[in-house]
């Protein structure tokens, strides 16, 4: 990589961002040498945080790191981590601070119902209740309990409940696909699961307990299932088998007491895809898990007491579940949950949001705000998003041109943008600025958080300080993963034996500059050889969306026969601008300008939106097969599966493979 100069000025541009000295005087963290601190001392540093939860017996060890890569964190301390997110809020008198402003999709044909208040008095009586029908249900410590539930404030309950009784949730995607569904709950052996009648999109109620009743003949361990009613359907319920959640809740005991749970016992199963088509059932714990996610939520939003944050992820991701809920909830935090889809009824939903709850942190992703970007600023107008102090990104890289349109037009040229680089299996934040006192360049997740240590390794396989290979995690960090559920081997395997087994494999190929800065490049497996060259997918397509025209691209590596690999684009212009050959050869010669001739894709496909999972993140190895032209699986789990067969029908068009 370091031959190649010009791919690195593409991707790093030459603005940098220093805090705005008006943040940093109100900051929380300011001082740099925070970082020398934690790093003197890791396990000093994230016991601090540690004492800061409540704690019902106390540690003995901080960090048992003697038989890797099985960490131990907390070990002989116990604590309960709904009884941290809710008992202790209200002991100190704050049960009647705001937990969460939920709006509805159809907030403004809703009613009163439409826009809920939910005090932290309010769900710790929802949280107890709900964990005595667990109960009653025979639910208990080690048990698994399926989520498969909208975005409502009852889907935090259920979680909280869990976590109250022992419980180990395993939230599942509320747009998946019944099979999805299906394949989660068996693998994790699921007893219950909490659902609801049905879901709002886009103004039209869309059967959830239809989907689980369509399975549940398959799950022969499954005995419960707690129907949420959101939207009135009035879906079949089983005698016996089926519970109405407001009914039961409403006459269950008011009262239960937190389970004392072990540091190290687990919190929840959370899956996530891997390299082959088997997810993998993320496991976390609860002391270390809690640890970190209360901290970095303090620190890398510098949050105030009177902050209205809203996370616009959703919770059956691990965003939501470590930055909506348990996060968030930790440290008293009000926040906003939004039900529904961001253009709907219009463009500027969120911006109407922002504006009504004086929202002053926004936590999303690069995918949405390249949305936004692709709608226009008109919809800006008119949208007072001056209680905005700071912004979020997660996900995915975020290109430059998004970062400077986020921090222009959104940020109103004041906000910091926090670029928070983690993973479903790190459970948290890990490379990120810190908005008092990174300097931020737009592209690059910055530095790794106190604490942490990131390194990059070379072909041969030794660190580097600077330059490009893959990405590593050195030490081990108190919210990390423990194991696969079911699959310990698979877990060692993936994650800690490349490099041996205290090295963690993160899977992202990512670039050291001479800053320390970390640049996360793409996935490993998406480094696309041409011709010799190494060239990553993301710097092609950060080339392609430097174009005026193009809203979003996806490029992938296609066999050929003279170069190696070839590279195919998959573009969705902006709004107006036609699709064709003149503009093929347009962006063609862009690329060319931007990187160089042999980055030029061989071939591009244009379609109004790429496919993609329901989180937002693109499918490559669909792509590939599309562009392959082989035949295509199960495309449900898409948000749009109608783009495939666009897409699919241009490559035997154009006679592609
Ligand atoms: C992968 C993890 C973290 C919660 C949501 C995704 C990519 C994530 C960034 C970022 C560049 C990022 C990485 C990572 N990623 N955040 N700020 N900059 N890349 O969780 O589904 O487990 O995906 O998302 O490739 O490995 P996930």
């Amino acid at each position: 990589m370091a031959e190649e100069p010009e791919l690195d000025v593409l991707l790093s541009t030459e603005l940098t961002f220093p805090p705005p000295s008006g943040f940093v005087a109100g900051a929380g963290w300011s001082d740099p040498a925070v970082y020398e601190r934690a790093a003197a001392d890791p396990e000093a540093w994230w016991a601090g945080w540690a004492e800061e939860l409540e704690w019902i017996e106390p540690w003995h060890t901080v960090l048992d790191w003697s038989d890797p890569p099985h960490a131990k964190w907390f070990e002989g301390g116990k604590l309960n981590v709904s009884a941290n997110c809710l008992d202790r809020h209200v002991a100190a008198g704050r049960g009647g601070k705001v937990a969460f402003h939920w709006e509805a999709e159809d907030a403004d044909q809703a009613g009163p119902e439409g826009r809920r208040v939910i005090t932290y008095d309010w769900l710790l009586d929802q949280t107890q209740r709900f964990a005595n029908v667990l109960k009653g249900l025979g639910v208990g410590k080690g048990d698994v309990v399926g989520i498969f539930m909208p975005m409502i404030p009852e889907t935090a309950v259920a979680m909280l409940a869990c976590a109250r009784i022992g419980a180990v949730h395993n939230v599942v995607f509320g747009g998946f696909s019944a099979s999805s569904l299906k394949e989660r709950m068996e693998v994790s052996t699921a007893k219950a699961l909490v659902t609801a009648d049905a879901t709002l999109r886009r103004g039209a109620p869309m059967p959830m307990k239809e989907k689980v009743d369509g399975v549940l003949p398959d799950l022969p361990d499954l005995e419960h299932v707690v129907v949420v009613n959101r939207c009135g359907t009035g879906c079949a319920m089983l005698d016996g088998r089926d519970i109405d959640w407001q009914e039961a809740v409403a006459a269950a005991d008011p009262v239960c007491v937190p389970e004392p749970m072990d540091a190290e016992d687990p919190l929840y199963i959370l899956y996530t895809s891997g390299s082959t088509a088997k997810p993998k059932g993320i496991v976390h714990t609860t002391g270390g898990y809690l640890t970190q996610v209360a901290a970095t939520h303090r620190m890398v939003f510098d949050l105030k007491d009177d902050d209205v944050y809203w996370c616009a992820a959703d919770i059956g991701w691990v965003t939501g579940h470590s930055y909506i809920v348990y996060g968030p909830l930790a440290n008293g935090t009000t926040s906003v949950m939004y039900e529904g889809a961001p253009d709907y009824p219009g463009k500027d939903r969120w911006w109407q949001i922002i504006e009504r709850y004086r929202v002053s942190i926004l936590y999303t992703a690069p995918t949405v705000i390249r949305s936004f970007m692709k709608w226009g600023e008109a919809l800006l107008a008119g949208h007072d998003l001056s209680s905005l102090r700071l912004l979020g990104s997660v996900g995915e890289p975020i290109n430059p041109r998004a970062w400077l349109w986020y921090h222009e037009h959104i940020g109103g040229g004041r906000c910091p943008i926090v670029d928070t680089w983690w993973q479903t299996e790190t459970g948290a934040i890990m490379i990120s600025p810190l908005p008092g006192i990174t300097t931020t360049k737009p592209g690059s997740a910055t530095l790794p958080l106190p604490g942490i240590k990131a390194a990059i390794m070379d072909e041969s396989d030794e660190m580097i300080e600077e330059g490009g290979g893959t990405l590593v995690l050195t030490t081990p960090w108190p919210a990390m993963a423990r194991t696969l559920y079911g699959e310990p081997e698979r877990y060692i395997e993936t994650y800690w034996s490349r490099y041996g087994n205290d090295v963690y494999l993160v899977g992202d190929a990512a670039r050291i500059d001479e800053d320390g800065y970390v640049w996360i490049v793409g996935r490993i497996d998406d480094v696309i050889n041409v011709s010799g060259h190494r060239l990553s997918t993301m710097e092609v397509e950060s080339a392609l969306v430097s174009n005026e025209g193009v809203a979003e691209a996806a490029v992938i590596g296609v066999p050929d026969d003279a170069t190696g690999q070839a590279i195919v684009a998959f573009i969705t212009p902006q709004d107006g601008v036609e699709a064709g050959d003149g503009f093929t050869i347009a962006l063609r010669e862009h690329v060319a300008e931007k990187i160089g001739k042999l980055a030029r894709p061989k071939r591009i496909y244009f379609a109004d939106d790429l496919p993609k999972t329901r989180s937002g993140k693109i499918m490559r190895r669909l792509l590939r097969d599309i562009a392959d032209g082989k035949e295509l699986g199960d495309v449900s789990t898409l948000r749009d599966p109608s783009v495939v067969d666009s897409l699919a029908g241009q490559v035997k068009a154009s006679g592609g493979r």
